[in-house]
């Protein structure tokens, strides 16, 4: 029984200290590419969707894909929604299948963003399904949500009590991180995520994964980031190995589609392994 939980998967990570790697996969080529990297690794993985993947293949449609690529794999996997402010479309992930869901309603004041996730998980636990909630935005517009704008920063006693009084399984820290590429190396708050585990043992996410260097990773791993995203490193290897492969039909004229399906989904096979093997998820598959 290849899916379960994400709590589980992040609770034997977090006891473990090492990282599961969350890749925002955009189509059926990616999901198979992302799962046979984690089948060779003997790794267990997430598979997470933005809304705007959601939206574009309709909920049935993407989880029936999933259910059908994940059918022969024989190591822990576990499908999330990522950021979305939408409670209509929470519920329809909830309702369908999904495991898990990023509330993401940073954009509300904490009391109103309290309530509303304190809902979003009593809902989830009625599918056996578990919650990541935010307080503060992760900089940087990813599939047309977010902002560039750097989000305030809550202290550690609001952070805490947000994190204890909704019951969320998994946290999102503001700690220097931003989605898409870095222009410069970011300065990372790593002290806030230790707090945080500290006080309320709940594993946290590491948002913007993409550019952060194999120290700060590794660091942030040991101090309880149980579940790393990584967006942008999987829409690179995938279009710009399907720009080689493109140029190259171009050069010879001769155009054959499964060439480039071969090229895209070596390019997302050896980026996630390459993570994977870097958050130290390797051959922790049960
Ligand atoms: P990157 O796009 O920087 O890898 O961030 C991914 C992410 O945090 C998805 O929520």
């Amino acid at each position: 029984m290849p899916v379960v939980s994400m709590k589980e998967i992040l609770d034997r990570a977090l006891a473990e200290r090492y990282g599961v790697a969350a890749f925002n996969i955009v189509n059926d080529l990616s999901i198979e590419a992302v799962l046979a990297a984690a089948v060779e690794e003997r790794a267990p993985v997430i598979l997470q969707t933005s809304v705007k993947t959601v939206k574009q293949y309709g909920r049935a449609q993407l989880k029936g894909i999933f259910d059908t690529l994940v059918g022969g794999v024989d190591v822990p996997v576990t499908l999330h929604l990522d950021h979305c402010p939408d409670r209509t479309v929470i519920s329809d992930c909830l309702a369908g299948g999904w495991n898990s869901v990023l509330f993401d309603a940073h954009e509300l004041d904490v009391a109103d963003n309290l309530k509303q996730t304190a809902e979003v998980v009593a809902e989830a636990r009625r599918t056996g399904a578990h919650v990541e909630g935010e307080i503060e935005g992760i900089q940087g517009v990813e599939d047309d949500l977010g902002s560039d704008e750097a989000s305030k920063i809550q202290s550690l006693e609001v952070a805490v009590d947000f994190i204890s009084r909704t019951g969320v399984d998994c946290f999102a820290p503001a700690i220097g991180n931003a989605h898409g590429q870095y222009k410069q190396a970011p300065t990372l708050n790593a002290q806030r995520v230790s707090d945080l585990v500290e006080a309320t043992g709940v594993p946290m996410a590491l948002h913007g994964g993409t550019g952060l260097s194999d120290e700060q990773f590794t660091d942030l791993i040991a101090r309880g980031c149980a579940k790393v995203n990584i967006s942008t490193a999987l829409k690179e290897s995938f279009l710009k190995s399907s720009l080689e492969q493109l140029r190259a039909a171009q050069e010879k004229d001769k155009w054959d589609p499964p060439s480039l399906f071969r090229a895209q989904r070596e390019a997302v096979f050896a980026m996630a392994r390459q993570h994977i093997r870097l958050f130290g998820g390797s051959g922790k598959a049960w």
